[in-house]
């Protein structure tokens, strides 16, 4: 069984083949008759044990885009709340006749553990802190979209590098098609390992902005931090929230990016959020097409139920 379960195990020709599929998809969602047929006959479960807006819909999207059934969980409305475990639960929904998972979950490594134990393709939609596959491909895609080629391009991830699945994936998957990362943030948000990465530190943001092509600025996760945190988000927004007036003062003009949820006036600005330079919303409809591009070829490599 094949499944997405982190960057970490794509090739460069993997992330080139689902960004040629992302390319036709992107083709066929901008026509009039936005459905093909490529997924029917597949059932897809999205099981969502962790909030989320742009990933559950993206992927409803783009399985109902490919003509796939679909069956959606929220752990917030269902049996985890009386006990039942991960393995029962995704095991039960599974004799359903299941070939798909799609996941969310607050724990780092549960795609992994449940790839050990179930017999379905299983798609990573964020594990807690480690990793988030189709947003680093939406990501790169949309870079790709407006630089062209990453090789020798220059990225800072800006923010709570520590408690962001968003950051490690991006790292690997800009690092795997050539650009270089820098990423910029406190030292209390920026993990230590991360410079044996192979990966630029920087503690300055205008410094940053100046090195960088892309800045991808993320939240902060208070909801991820069980210490009293530092700096206070007052303290964060002074020195790292990303402004007109610090663009301004660069002398050329970088891309804006965010994953989204964006926290308007904490680390990035309404006025930056809706500039020219920013592409959140091209971030977000691109998601469509990488989500039908690896959900696809996902699909190709599993027996269908007849
Ligand atoms: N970018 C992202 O993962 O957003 P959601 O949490 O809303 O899915």
């Amino acid at each position: 069984v094949n499944h997405l379960l982190g960057i970490k195990n794509l090739t460069r020709e993997d992330i080139e083949l689902i960004f040629e599929t992302a390319t036709n998809f992107k083709e066929v969602i901008n026509r009039p008759m936005k459905k093909v047929p490529s997924l029917r006959d597949i059932t897809i479960a999205n099981l969502f044990f962790e909030n989320s807006t742009r990933t559950k819909l993206s992927f409803e999207l783009a399985e109902k885009r490919l003509s796939a059934d679909i069956i959606n969980f929220s752990s917030a409305s269902s049996s985890v709340k009386k006990g039942e475990t991960l393995i029962d639960t995704v095991n039960n929904i599974l004799s359903m006749k299941v070939d798909m998972v799609v996941m969310r979950h607050p724990n780092p490594g549960a795609h992994y553990f449940l790839s050990q134990h179930i017999d379905a393709s299983i798609i990573n939609a964020g594990d807690g802190t480690h990793e988030h596959p189709t947003q680093a491909l939406l990501d790169a895609f949309s870079m790709r979209e407006k630089l062209g080629d990453l090789q020798g391009k220059k990225v800072v991830i800006v923010g709570d590098i520590m408690h962001s699945r968003v950051a490690l994936s991006n790292i690997l998957c800009l690092q795997k098609l050539g650009a270089e990362v820098m990423v910029c943030g406190p030292t209390t948000l920026i993990p230590k390992y991360i410079e044996s990465l192979g990966v630029k530190v920087e503690h300055n943001l205008k410094k940053a902005l100046i090195w960088c092509d892309v800045a991808n600025i993320l939240r902060i996760q208070l909801e991820r931090q069980d210490i009293a945190y530092f700096p206070s988000l007052r303290e964060y927004t002074m020195m790292y929230g990303v402004t007109m007036e610090i663009l301004n003062s660069l002398k050329k003009e970088i891309i804006i990016m965010h994953p989204g949820p964006i926290n308007r006036g904490v680390e990035i600005s309404s006025e930056v959020a809706d500039s020219k330079q920013s592409i959140i919303l091209q971030q977000v409809e691109n998601g469509v097409a990488i989500r039908m591009a690896v959900l696809y070829l996902l699909a190709g490599k599993i027996e269908r139920n007849s």
